[in-house]
């Protein structure tokens, strides 16, 4: 539950058949990609999209590609940041949340969808045109595995060029500042100068790193809202959830993400009648889990419909809290007391690996802790 990058899906994939659960397109795309596809794709057709330019003529919405490549090759940081400031003006300005500015501005000889919303924003524009044609061209994929697993690597890719701080798409790097700081203009020609193409292919040759060490073909995936549950699966051995423990939203981090990984139509959040900074869509998922007056019952539900399975409850929480980091929005004693509730035997494990916030000012703080909690009523823990 709550499997996110499916970093723990692919390590209980070795041991049997799992089920993934989370309410993210980019979780469901990463599971399908390394749990269930990993090992299946065409590698070489993937290799070989990766060396496609994308064509040269249709829209450029809110900029000039020569312009921006002028710039870049030049190195010149202020005129770049001219004309990403022209270009988010002309975007505020222009941008209708309507099919009709979808027509008009996205539509050509393939959609251009992140070059009208992100290009010269959390990406370039020719970045951006790339992600494009790469999408394009994945999407007329027939075979499944293939078509997946190049999805997966249009996200790698996408996380790693954007022009953010953290590498995370609550708001693109600072450049609308008037001046921005000299570390800003660096870091942003820096990521402007990765091409998407070989970030592509470097993500490619990683993925062909990761072997389907066996078969186990009952794997899937439920994209859905914990603590709603999917229809009760049987033979259930191990459930482990990995919740949000912050009031911080993963969909805010990732939204990008989670609309490349649905492809096709979407509208902008609108503040004021305009977009917001971080360019948000409409259609963003609110968790209960990161909300303090419903994660107490959400947890309720979630070890109820767990002890009704009758497997083992792993959970990974975190208490204490690091400076400059959020609150939890349940303590461990709630936790503890829900859990035990359902449960005959409650362990608390405290996990050998802790973290601390990234701000220097920070560093001497106490760190924040990890811990799971194992629950089981088979008499054993
Ligand atoms: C802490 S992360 C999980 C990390 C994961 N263990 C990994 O290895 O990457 C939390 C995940 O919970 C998902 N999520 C948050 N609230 C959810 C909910 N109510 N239902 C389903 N998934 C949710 C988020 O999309 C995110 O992927």
């Amino acid at each position: 539950m709550f499997s996110g990058s499916s970093v723990v899906s692919q390590a209980l994939s070795r041991r049997g058949s799992v089920l993934g659960i989370d309410d993210s397109s980019l979780a469901r795309v990463l599971f399908q990609a390394t749990v269930i596809h990993a090992g299946r794709a065409d590698c070489g057709a993937l290799a070989r999209l990766s060396l496609e330019a994308a064509p040269v003529k249709g829209p450029t919405p809110f900029g000039s590609l020569a312009a921006e490549r002028t710039a870049v090759a030049r190195r010149e940081v202020n005129s770049l940041l001219r004309l990403y400031r022209e270009a988010h003006g002309a975007f505020q300005v222009d941008y209708r949340p309507t099919g009709e500015w979808w027509d008009s501005t996205v539509r050509g000889s393939f959609p251009h969808v992140v070059e009208a919303h992100y290009g010269g924003h959390f990406f370039g524009f020719q970045q951006a045109r790339d992600i494009d044609w790469l999408q394009h061209r994945i999407g007329q994929v027939e075979d499944e595995p293939t078509r997946v697993v190049g999805r997966a690597l249009l996200l790698a890719t996408a996380s790693t060029i954007v022009a953010a701080p953290g590498k995370q798409f609550a708001q693109p790097l600072n450049f609308l500042a008037d001046p921005p700081t000299a570390f800003v203009g660096a870091r942003l020609l820096s990521d402007r100068t990765r091409d998407v193409r070989a970030t592509f292919a470097s993500h490619l040759a990683q993925f062909r790193t990761l072997v389907r060490p066996r078969q186990w073909d009952g794997s899937r995936f439920d994209q859905r809202r914990l603590p709603d549950m999917p229809e009760t699966p049987t033979g259930v051995d191990l459930v482990y959830a990995d919740p949000p423990y912050t009031g911080d939203e993963y969909s805010r981090f990732y939204h990008v993400l989670n609309v490349l990984a649905d492809g096709g139509l979407f509208k902008l959040t609108m503040v004021h009648g305009v977009p917001t900074k971080g360019r948000y869509p409409s259609a963003r998922s609110q968790s209960p889990f990161c909300d303090r007056r419903l994660a107490p019952q959400a947890f309720r539900e979630l070890a109820r419909d767990v002890r009704k399975l009758d497997a083992r409850f792993v959970l990974s929480y975190s208490a204490g809290k690091a400076l400059g980091s959020r609150d939890r929005t349940v303590d461990l004693d709630l936790l503890r007391e829900t859990c035990q509730a359902e449960f005959s035997t409650v362990t608390l494990f405290p996990l050998n690996h802790s973290y601390r916030p990234l701000q220097p000012k920070n560093r001497r703080a106490p760190s924040a802790s990890e811990f799971l909690l194992v629950c089981s009523n088979r008499g054993d823990s």
